[in-house]
């Protein structure tokens, strides 16, 4: 495969040269485009003239449903069976024994914390690469996040730092399939066993993403899910926790309601264990049951695509598609992620790079920065409360270790295309592989 690879881009180094009749294999330009033609950016004509397509799509046959309820007044969920409802068909299709919604992705991961036993001056090993709600979660319960270093190729974190950021505070691994790639979750929950770490899935992007025959967010002891407007499966604002232990997930749903008893949580009183307003409402319960008719089909027809835009973007230079952590998985593709590598694209900058794309009408950014030096995070450590349950030694020493170059790496190098992409044709990837063609003939004038 390697091999092959190399070989293509060699053959497309002479092509760019202008030797393209001179190839045996497929140039460039085999989706009927004169490669060498002006770039969209330079006023020349756009490789992809139509619009793609719109995010989120609403079923209309919903519809009657939800004024039902609405007319009914039965809006929370105390008065309605639609959450139960979806909670049950959610755990189905994760293949988990429970499931508890939650008012959004933010206060999945809040709930699922706090019953993971994640308190106030514990630490929690966490991927930098992701977006900012992973680590507000961990400032939240008052613990520190700890990162460990992104695996480039991944995406993802690297389990082979991830011992050395281990101290007697660590309680939890915060592992996250950032972009819908699996995480390897045998070596994080290897490392996590080891030590008597509870492992927390951050699947806030990966519905229906498998590692080794399992659901994205059944690995580890909680996995959480975002259900907001531009995910995959999308109801505005929403998000669940899926788990197969009763009294953990007894403890979740007690905790999301004010801390009233729930199952196993007795009723000592009437508010037995501390507890916060988590609840889902019925009204995202009934979109998100609209929306899961759905789910499969499109799951299937990204990954088809993926796999489609895999092969080709792997062949044009400076082009680096992710690499999954093992053969058996799959990635839930809330985006389609590469990276850029500016050496090999005749040193453009995927900043031009990125704009030069943009203008042949693909859309795509860049991804996540480098999130370990947020803003937010000194304003936590130097806060009152952080210098009272963190030694002056432990913040200084968080800082000195706080150095990540992979991560640093990814953050300069990643691209990434929205998942609605990927609900097209093969005639619309060919235009994704034709643009990036396009610009890397046209690469000397970008520079
Ligand atoms: C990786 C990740 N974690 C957590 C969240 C938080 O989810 P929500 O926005 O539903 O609160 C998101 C949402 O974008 C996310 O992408």
């Amino acid at each position: 495969m390697e091999d092959r690879k190399i070989t293509r881009r060699q053959a497309i180094a002479t092509a760019s040269a202008g030797a393209i009749g001179a190839l045996s294999v497929v140039p460039f330009s085999s989706f009927g485009l004169n490669t060498s033609q002006k770039l969209a950016i330079h006023g020349g004509e756009k490789v992809r003239q139509t619009a793609w397509p719109e995010w989120p799509v609403w079923d209309k046959t919903a519809e009657n449903g939800i004024v039902e309820m609405l007319r009914s007044g039965n809006w929370w969920r105390g008065s309605g069976g639609h959450v139960a409802e979806f909670e049950q068909k959610y755990a189905a299709l994760m293949g988990t024994k429970r499931c508890l919604a939650t008012a959004s992705g933010t206060t999945a991961l809040l709930v699922a914390m706090h019953v993971m036993g994640v308190d106030a001056g514990d630490e929690v090993l966490v991927s930098p690469f992701t977006f900012i709600a992973t680590y507000n979660v961990i400032f939240m319960n008052k613990a520190l996040p700890v990162f460990v270093d992104t695996d480039p190729e991944t995406f993802l974190i690297n389990p082979a730092k991830m011992e050395e950021k281990i101290t007697e505070r660590t309680s939890a691994i915060l592992p996250v399939h950032i972009y819908g790639l699996p995480v390897d979750m045998d070596r994080v929950n290897a490392v996590a066993a080891k030590h008597g770490l509870k492992v927390i899935e951050d699947a806030c992007q990966a519905w229906l993403g498998e590692y080794k025959g399992k659901k994205l967010g059944t690995l580890g002891d909680l996995g959480c899910f975002s259900f907001q407007n531009s995910k995959n499966l999308p109801t505005g604002e929403g998000g669940a926790i899926v788990g197969n232990n009763d009294e953990i997930m007894d403890r979740c749903f007690s905790f999301h309601n004010c801390g009233r008893p729930f199952g196993s949580v007795q009723r000592t009183s009437d508010y037995p264990i501390r507890g916060s307003n988590r609840r889902m409402q019925q009204i995202q319960a009934l979109m998100l049951l609209s929306q899961m008719k759905r789910i499969e089909n499109d799951a299937n027809l990204r990954l088809e695509n993926a796999k489609y835009l895999d092969k080709k973007l792997a062949e044009i230079p400076g082009i680096e598609p992710y690499k999954l952590v093992t053969e058996n998985a799959r990635s839930a593709y809330h985006l389609y992620p590469f990276r850029f590598v500016s050496e090999q694209f005749g040193n453009v900058t995927r900043e031009k790079f990125i704009a030069a794309l943009r203008a042949e009408g693909i859309p795509c950014s860049a991804g996540y920065g480098r999130q370990n030096h947020d803003g937010l995070i000194e304003d936590a450590l130097n806060s009152k409360g952080y210098k009272r349950l963190f030694s002056e030694q432990r913040l200084k020493q968080w800082r000195e270790e706080n150095i990540l170059p992979g991560n640093d790496q990814l953050a300069k190098e990643a691209v990434i295309f929205s998942q609605s992409m990927l609900l097209e044709n093969k005639t619309d990837m060919n235009d994704i592989v034709n643009a990036i063609s396009k610009i890397y003939e046209n690469r000397n004038l970008l520079v």
